[in-house]
């Protein structure tokens, strides 16, 4: 499968510049994966979460319950910076461990889906009213300049949503982050790892069909938002394996030849039948290699944790001091 070009730029983009540059590209049409967090999309990926054949959320959450304390003693963090935060609900447990020992100072959740990031913020300003909060709008590949600076911090990346970046852009990510970072700052990575390829489809195009509601309702977007005229019924959602790259691709297929206009973007496409949209790439890891993606951007590897299957990893890494 022919992986989207890598180098061009995503998150400065307007959403026509970037779909005028994607939708129409050969050999494979794609899009950029933070264009499915509309406020319905973020709702339907939260109902992902709920999904029990969507395992990377349990997985997660069950090596929180088990490690925030030492998250919280090993980093020494006073600020807990959230990209890609979501409804921060995992994060509520690293959130309680640090204000158990009293070191939490400051959140920063950043985010590019407005509604869910200030429905977040909001709800923990209640819950912790002696810690600040502070809420960026924002995109995690072009805005880590907007992270609130001094004190100790540690940058959480949970749910495994670095794979949803490409190889090269996970590797300038990660480098950006160090970059932002000063000495004795962490970062916390949750890497979704490899395993029984049934499974992983399953996950990703689950038997109560949320998966593929949240993959098609960004034609939705695309409808809405550039004046296109996707008609939904005519796509349907599929997930593939690319053993090569050890990845799962969401796609959306088109099950009759058409021609569809997308005016806000100045595209008229035509698609024969069978011709996809990737809309997301989401990448797994082995724990063995995680070493090779921190240390060349300056961290060091502080602990490797995962759940008792080996589904998922978090690591702990920190800039030495
Ligand atoms: N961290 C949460 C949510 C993961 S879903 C969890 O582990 O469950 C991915 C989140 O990243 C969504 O909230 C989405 O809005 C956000 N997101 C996607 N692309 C983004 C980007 N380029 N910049 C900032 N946020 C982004
Ligand atoms: C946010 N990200 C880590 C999810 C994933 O598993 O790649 C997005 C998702 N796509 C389909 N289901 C969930």
């Amino acid at each position: 499968m022919t992986p989207p070009p890598a180098d061009a730029p995503q998150g400065s983009e307007s959403l026509a510049e970037s779909v005028r540059r994607t939708l129409d590209a050969a050999p494979q049409r794609w899009l950029s994966p933070k264009w499915l967090y509309d406020d319905l999309g973020s709702v339907l990926f939260d109902a992902i979460t709920h999904v029990p054949h969507y395992y990377p959320t349990s997985r997660e959450r069950a090596i929180l319950e088990a490690r925030s304390a030492d998250v919280a003693r090993l980093s020494e963090a006073d600020t807990l910076v959230e990209l890609g935060s979501g409804t921060s609900e995992k994060t509520r447990l690293l959130l309680d461990a640090f204000t158990a020992t009293g070191q939490l100072r400051r959140f920063c959740p950043l985010d590019v889906s407005a509604a869910t990031l200030a429905a977040a913020a909001e709800a923990i300003r209640a819950e912790h009213p002696g810690i600040e909060v502070v809420a960026v709008e924002g995109d995690f590949l072009h805005d880590l300049d907007r992270i609130p600076t001094g004190g100790t911090r540690l940058v959480a990346f949970l749910g495994g949503t670095i794979g949803n970046l490409t190889p090269p852009e996970q590797a300038r990510f990660v480098g950006a982050v160090a970059a932002t970072l000063a000495p004795g700052d962490g970062l916390l990575l949750g890497t979704d790892l490899v395993k029984d390829v049934d499974r992983l489809l399953t996950a990703y195009d689950d038997p109560i069909g949320v998966t593929a509601a949240f993959d098609r309702n960004v034609l939705q977007v695309l409808n809405r938002e550039l004046g296109a005229d996707f008609d939904l019924a005519r796509w349907r959602h599929e997930a593939r394996w690319d053993a090569e790259e050890e990845r799962i691709e969401m796609h959306l297929v088109a099950t009759e030849a058409q021609v569809v206009r997308v005016p806000g973007a100045g595209l008229e496409l035509k698609v024969e039948e069978g011709e996809s949209i990737q809309t997301e790439i989401s990448s797994k890891f082995r724990v063995e290699r995680l070493p090779a993606l921190l240390e060349p951007a300056g961290f060091e590897v502080v602990e490797v944790w995962t759940d008792p299957d080996d589904d998922l990893a978090l690591t702990l890494a920190r800039i030495p001091r």
